[in-house]
């Protein structure tokens, strides 16, 4: 039975049970990530951003004899965010390819539908069921990046003690646990929003004016995942002239996230990037002591990144795409 679903007010059974169904998702389809745990699951899957909203649903199985509450072996989200609805379908490995995926991918697009919206977006990982899957729903690939793994117990610490400090005259290196100061907030988002204009997308989550960078790290907070960032501010200027962004979420706190790294076009060249991520690791190595790898994603083209990534010992993994599809035709396929 597929039901709507508030983990705001979902028993702790029903989230214990959604957890046992995505490490199962976890261990058939990318058996090299850790399990998540359950620690902060709620908010994890409750907070959202100010402006967004999400919309879950679950598919439980019958109660047992004694009436006790059947597993939940499916689940399903829509983020709703500016015009697009980013989906999540999650189907327990013993009950696949029995149709669920379908009926719970069409209960959310006729919602996205009903709100007005016009797109469905998806991350889909490479090498996986989901790819199949989302082809045989009209989905087509827009974007694609390669997710690269960093283990720790591979680094050269020493090396990299010297490539943090590698950076040209001219330029301080700080280390910022919890957030860029409040004294820096203008002018990190000044840095983000140039770049953005440069570079082409990346899938990560990205802030571009002071308030919703603000919002963002809020939101960060409360779902549990644990933002460290590095930056480079030039002397001269007090402009930011690099940044990097790693988070660490409770949920599986073992393998960390990058988010954006950063130079502003002005400061490239001068061994910013290197530095700054070499730190990174470096403070990471103290301030989570439980830490094991960090996982990051670029897009193919970047090659400048993917070599520095290379350096400091990460390891290509998998493709990691965008599909999209117009709603109206979804749910039209899916029999709307
Ligand atoms: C993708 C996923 C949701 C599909 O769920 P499902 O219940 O098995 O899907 P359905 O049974 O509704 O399949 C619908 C159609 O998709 C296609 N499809 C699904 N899985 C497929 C596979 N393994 N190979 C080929 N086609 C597949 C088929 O066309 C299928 O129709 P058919 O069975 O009539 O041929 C499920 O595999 C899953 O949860 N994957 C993990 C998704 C994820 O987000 N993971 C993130 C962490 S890894």
């Amino acid at each position: 039975m597929v039901r709507e679903w508030d983990p705001r007010t979902a028993s702790p059974a029903e989230l214990a049970s959604l957890l046992d169904t995505l490490n199962a998702v976890l261990a058939a389809d990318l058996p090299q990530d850790p399990p998540w745990r359950g620690t902060h699951l709620r908010e994890y899957l409750s907070e959202v951003m100010p402006g967004e909203r999400r919309i879950s649903w679950v598919a439980q199985a019958d109660p047992a004899a004694g009436g006790v509450p059947g597993p939940i072996l499916g689940h399903v989200h829509v983020l709703l965010l500016g015009d697009i609805g980013v989906l999540e379908v999650l189907v327990h490995p013993s009950v696949r390819r029995t149709g669920l995926g379908r009926d719970l991918a069409r209960v959310a697009a006729r919602r996205v539908y009903q709100e007005g919206f016009q797109s469905i977006g998806v991350e889909v990982v490479g090498g996986t069921p989901a790819v199949a899957f989302y082809e045989a729903l009209g989905f087509s690939r827009e974007y694609v990046e390669t997710r690269s793994v960093l283990d720790l117990s591979g680094v050269d610490w020493s090396a990299l003690a010297e490539m943090a400090t590698g950076v040209g005259a001219g330029y301080r290196v700080q280390f910022c646990p919890g957030g860029p100061p409040d004294d820096l907030i203008e002018a990190y988002a000044r840095a983000k929003a140039e770049v953005r204009d440069v570079d082409d997308g990346e899938l990560r989550p990205s802030s571009y004016d002071p308030q919703r960078l603000r919002d963002s790290l809020a939101t960060l907070h409360r779902r549990g995942m644990k933002p460290y960032i590095v930056l480079a501010t030039h002397d001269r200027t007090g402009e930011v002239a690099g940044l990097t962004e790693v988070v660490v979420p409770a949920q599986h706190p073992t393998r960390a996230d990058q988010y954006d790294t950063i130079v502003v076009q002005e400061h490239r060249g001068y061994g910013i990037d290197r530095a700054i991520k070499a730190r990174m690791l470096l403070e990471l190595r103290s301030a989570e002591p439980t830490l094991t790898e960090v996982q990051t994603w670029n897009a193919q083209a970047n090659e400048a990144m993917l070599k520095v990534n290379a350096e400091l010992g990460y390891r290509p993994d998998r493709e990691w795409c965008e599909y999209g599809v117009d709603v109206a035709e979804l749910v039209h396929r899916l029999g709307g």
